[in-house]
């Protein structure tokens, strides 16, 4: 099949490339000149791991190609759409105009019999909008909705092997849409991966849902994080305890400081935005709690340094290790690492960032911080460290030789991500969220 893939972000060059796996031609569209000359060179835009190979796989196979005209989708029978939908400037609801560009410009290529399918997280509505649209100017062209549920850090395991379809169809062409994404992803259909099959709105749904559900649950941990601070019991022990009930699952139990990235935070404020706007605002206000819990832990990890390091932050040394949103990403978008830094930059503190993979991004938006290249080196002298995205380098840190670097021995771990008993005989001081001091 020939397919065309417009937006060539995380979600769009990895879907373009994986869809070439699935033996597909596919022809990759984005409006920025420079990342579409990347691509077609073989360098990833962004870092993610394995996407380089399946990049230069695809290229090597001649089946794959990127460009910046939306003319030379013509000829395509699918056309997905993967553009981004960020938070608006000043308020929840989601931008929508990449999305409604993306669907503008493929009017001008669109056939009848082809299939538009969006893949970008919208608000409930957008696609049966769209849907109207296409029809109005291209009879006889189709339009689905198949919302894709990729993590960072994972999104090539993720694309090539989803946990789930899901096909949002008209109820006039159902059968003919669904043989067609079937024919997309044949060999994951093959696998007999669940299908659902439904209407726009639910499929729409199902991705605000799912990313409110994961959301909700890093908040409830989180707010118990809160409560085991006043009164002394562990967070990490009693996640594990009641993450054995199999109705709860121990994924995304990890208490710290909470959720960012360019999805969970902009998702549920989309989504309470656009239940306001459908009259049901009430039946999302919890979400509005969901994120003042993990807005709360980023003030709490400032405090904490400000507690170890004898009551103030002015002039002292602090290292801070780990910019991206979560490890195995340069994505700093909504970072919470970044936050606490500038927060304690403005309390006055001297805060060197480190990251393996994101801090040319990070120097980008935030010019102001101080980057260092190794944990070494931003831990130089530090009156204390804190460790802000679990990267596995910094998991991994040997606390006895790490010691030699730093100014004072005190350790801030901001992912309960490292060995407390192994740091505390090496003399150093371990603060955590939810857990008691060792
Ligand atoms: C998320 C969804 O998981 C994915 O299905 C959707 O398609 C896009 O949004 P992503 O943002 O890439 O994916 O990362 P995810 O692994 O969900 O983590 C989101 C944030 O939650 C990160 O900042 C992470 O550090 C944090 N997190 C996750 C926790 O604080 N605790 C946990 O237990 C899990």
């Amino acid at each position: 099949m020939r397919i065309s893939v417009v937006g060539c972000g995380y979600l769009g060059a990895v879907h373009a490339a994986s869809l070439v796996e699935w033996g597909h031609e596919v022809i990759g569209i984005d409006v920025d000149p420079r990342k579409v000359g990347d691509l077609s060179a073989g360098r990833a835009p962004f870092f993610e791991p394995g996407f380089a190979e399946l990049l230069r796989h695809g290229l090597a196979s001649g089946q794959l190609s990127f460009t910046t005209d939306i003319v030379e989708a013509a000829g395509s029978a699918v056309h997905f759409i993967c553009v981004g939908t960020p938070q608006q400037h000043g308020e929840y609801a989601a931008d929508l105009h990449f999305v409604q560009e993306a669907a503008e410009s493929l009017l001008r290529v669109l056939e009848p019999g082809d299939l538009v399918v969006g893949k970008s997280t919208v608000p409930v509505g957008t696609a049966a909008r769209l849907a109207d649209m296409v029809a109005e100017k291209v009879p006889g062209a189709l339009l689905a909705w198949n919302p894709e549920f990729l993590r960072e850090g994972f999104a090539v395991q993720d694309t090539l092997h989803p946990d789930r379809l899901v096909y949002g169809v008209p109820d006039h062409a159902r059968a003919d849409s669904e043989r067609v994404l079937d024919e997309v992803y044949a060999p994951v259909v093959a696998r007999g991966v669940p299908k659902v099959v439904t209407d726009y709105a639910t499929a729409e749904m199902v991705k605000t849902a799912a990313n409110s559900f994961l959301a909700t649950k890093i908040s409830f941990i989180n707010a118990m994080a809160e409560l085991c601070e006043a009164t002394g019991a562990d967070v990490k022990l009693l996640a594990d305890a009641i993450g054995y009930d199999d109705r709860i699952g121990r994924k995304f139990l990890n208490a710290g400081l909470g959720f960012g990235g360019g999805c969970l935070p902009k998702d549920i404020r989309a989504f309470m935005a656009r239940a306001g706007e459908l009259g049901a605002d009430q039946a999302l206000t919890f979400l509005r709690e969901v994120d003042n819990i993990n807005m709360r832990r980023r003030i709490r990890m400032v405090e904490l340094a400000r507690e170890v390091c004898d009551g103030s932050l002015l002039g002292k040394r602090v290292a801070v290790l780990g910019a991206a949103f979560k490890p195995d990403s340069d994505d700093i978008r909504d970072s919470p690492a970044l936050n606490v830094a500038a927060q304690l930059q403005l309390q006055g503190a001297v805060v060197r960032v480190t990251d393996p993979a994101a801090v040319d991004n990070s120097r980008k938006l935030w010019p102001q911080l101080d980057y260092a290249d190794t944990a070494e080196e931003a831990a130089e002298r530090a009156d204390a460290v804190l460790v802000l995205t679990e990267w596995k380098q910094y998991r991994e840190l040997d606390p006895v030789a790490f010691g030699g670097v730093v100014a004072q021995r005190r350790v801030l771990d901001g992912r309960n991500a490292l060995d407390r008993d192994s740091w505390t005989a090496a003399g150093w001081t371990y603060r955590a969220l939810g857990r008691r001091a060792g």
